[in-house]
């Protein structure tokens, strides 16, 4: 099975452990913080669309992806009547084209972090980067190789994963080290790193 299809069968099957309700306090800092304001936005891998959502009331015009069908089912859901303002797209970011300098602002909760190889990581890092607006901003929250190995836990990078594959095509803004931010007792250590097209 191919890890697209494993990501669409845990949707099927309930075994989705980074769903959470509440939008992540990661992206709700930097956006206040950095002083982001509302322009085209891009989401990844978004999931059951929680933060999309939350984007989409602050006012930016969002495009939410994710290759699981079922998780944007329950994404439009969840949005209720503003789903409407939002452009859900069931994609794979291998397979689908993404339009062109398209979006100033793009977020990822753990999903950059899921593709195991560097050549991987830096396709879809070039990938991303071609559809932003050049000294557009990425957040990306992705598991952090110092926090403790749990086997159902998301996978963990180093910093230097991370900078190799996206130091071509962005300047890191900072590397931070966070938690995700969710309903749980012990949420486990992330980085959060912004970065801005190059
Ligand atoms: C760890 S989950 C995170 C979901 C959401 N961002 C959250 O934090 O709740 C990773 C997400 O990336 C999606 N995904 C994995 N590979 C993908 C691909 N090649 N193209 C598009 N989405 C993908 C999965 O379906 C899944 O929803």
């Amino acid at each position: 099975m191919t890890e697209e299809n494993r990501f669409i069968d845990r949707y099927r099957t309930g075994n989705t452990p980074w769903a959470h309700q509440h939008p992540d306090f990661n992206l709700v800092e930097t956006i206040k913080n950095k002083n982001v304001r509302p322009c085209k936005a891009f989401e990844p891998g978004c999931g059951l669309g929680v933060e999309a959502i939350w984007l989409s009331r602050q006012g930016f015009e969002v495009t939410a992806m994710d290759v699981s069908e079922l998780a944007l089912e329950k994404a439009r859901e969840l949005a209720g009547s503003i789903s409407a303002q939002l452009n859900w797209a069931v994609m794979d970011i291998f397979k689908d084209t993404l339009p062109k300098e398209e979006y100033g602002f793009v977020f990822d909760r753990g999903f950059f972090h899921t593709f195991d190889t560097l050549e991987e990581r830096q396709l879809v890092a070039r990938k991303i980067a071609s559809s932003m607006h050049e000294h557009g901003l990425w957040l990306s929250l992705m598991g952090n190789k110092d926090g403790v190995p749990v086997r159902t836990g998301p996978p963990l990078l180093t910093a230097t994963d991370i900078v190799l594959a996206v130091d071509p095509f962005f300047e890191i803004i900072s590397l931070e080290v966070s938690v995700f931010g969710n309903e749980e007792v012990n949420p486990h250590k992330i980085w959060r790193c912004l970065m801005k097209r190059r």
